[in-house]
């Protein structure tokens, strides 16, 4: 049935927004809202608190508080597993070797720098549709520089 995801084009691949927003209009999604944003050192750990404690968390959210991002609200039936299997594996070299028309396969370069995020349940896609597009959201948090 119809479902909403959080989608996230990271800031290496923000150069390729338009390439990126194009692969998701083809796909079947409805882009129901977008914002680009920058989110600073502390709303990158916020995002990301599940991998608190991680090795990669300091080196992930050094990258994703680097540049600016653009936040989706995606919704299409299935839209959280449609949207996981359009980006690909979350490592892009592994990407390019299994699903080479991935976008974390064309736009991405390890497992960091990795182009596109996207939630992975119901209840994360809530929260993280929240963290961009809730009450008071903007501006007022992950306001451009
Ligand atoms: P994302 O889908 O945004 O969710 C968590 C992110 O952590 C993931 O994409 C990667 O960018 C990053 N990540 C996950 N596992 C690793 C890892 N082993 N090494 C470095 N970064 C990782």
């Amino acid at each position: 049935q119809t479902e909403r995801t959080l989608a996230m084009i990271k800031p290496d691949a923000f150069k390729n927004m338009g390439k990126i927003i194009n692969a998701i209009s083809q796909s079947g999604f409805l882009i129901s809202k977008l914002r680009v944003a920058k989110l600073s050192k502390q709303e990158a750990q916020e995002f990301y608190a599940v991998h608190r404690g991680k090795p990669f968390y300091d080196g992930l959210t050094d990258f994703m508080s680097s540049g600016r991002i653009c936040a989706l609200e995606l919704v299409a039936p299935g839209a959280i597993r449609k949207w996981r299997e359009l980006i690909g594996p979350t490592d892009s070299n592994q990407a390019r070797a299994e699903a080479p028309g991935s976008l974390r396969a064309q736009f991405g370069t390890d497992k960091t720098y990795n182009a596109c995020h996207g939630s992975d349940a119901p209840d994360t896609a809530a929260e993280e549709v929240a963290f961009f597009f809730g009450p008071g959201r903007y501006p007022g948090k992950c306001d451009l520089a």
